[in-house]
């Protein structure tokens, strides 16, 4: 069959996410040459698919987060979500693809703190231009879900800190994006509650066919993913 020049082929439209020849420099301290954080690094990512991302401190995995989502753009390389290419969006493209596609955790839970617990869910939905009552009625259901039905009017500041996890996991979650981005979203929590907040995390997860990034140092986290990937020396391994 013909296809149109230029159209992806139907193989790279099935990734959920493809990244080929990824490179990313920071200038050094002053007269040093840029340090290349990440350098020629490919992967892909299926639709509802899990991977886990490790390596020490300073490898760069958050860099390779943040240029993933578009937060930073890569020096070379091209990175592919759904087919289309983060360098062909404008601003306005990306916002929408960020606010709509992902969902964010990050290891401080940055939930806004003036904000009750349903309202802190209730946000995605209302940039997705929910109507307020729906929003708060998804919001209730997924807090519900992850055990905070009790909890849904609380600020984050009067919150645990593997509650308000919980409450990071609903927000991330909550618009049923396609892919979560978490930054060793579990970081700061003892290893039980890591491990529940992670477990209640896969179980909504999969039931939304969302796929999962997460930058993790806890090997059990990982082994609970469908791949891992290690970063080192700017160079990504799977294993
Ligand atoms: N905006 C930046 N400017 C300069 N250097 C940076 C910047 N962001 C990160 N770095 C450096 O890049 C390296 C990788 O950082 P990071 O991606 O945060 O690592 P990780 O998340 O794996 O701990 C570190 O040496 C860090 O200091
Ligand atoms: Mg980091």
């Amino acid at each position: 069959m013909q296809r149109e020049p230029g159209r992806p082929k139907p193989s790279d439209m099935d990734d959920l996410l493809r990244v080929t020849g990824l490179s990313k420099s920071f200038a050094g301290l002053a007269n040093d040459r840029p340090i290349e954080i990440l350098r020629d690094v490919s992967m892909r990512l299926s639709a509802g698919q899990s991977l886990a991302i490790m390596g020490r401190s300073g490898a760069g995995k958050s860099t390779l987060l943040h240029v993933l989502a578009g937060f930073e753009s890569p020096d070379r390389g091209e990175i592919r979500w759904e087919g289309q290419a983060l360098v062909s969006m404008n601003e306005t493209q990306i916002d929408r693809l960020r606010n709509r596609r992902f969902g964010f955790v990050y290891q401080f839970h940055h939930l806004i703190e003036e904000c009750s617990a349903i309202d802190n869910v209730s946000l995605p939905l209302r940039i997705a231009s929910v109507p307020r009552q729906s929003a708060r009625e998804r919001a209730k259901a997924i807090l519900t879900r992850l055990g905070l039905g009790d909890r849904l009017h609380h600020r984050p500041s009067v919150l645990s800190g593997g509650e308000r996890q919980r409450v990071a996991v609903a927000r991330a979650l909550v618009h049923q994006p396609a892919c979560v981005l978490a930054d060793e979203p579990t970081g700061n929590l003892d290893e039980q509650s890591a491990r529940q907040v992670f477990a209640l995390f896969r179980e909504l997860a999969a039931e939304s066919g969302t796929a999962l990034l997460l930058v993790t140092h806890d090997p059990e986290l990982a082994k609970g993913c469908d791949r891992l990937v290690v970063l080192e020396n700017g160079l990504l391994s799977e294993s």
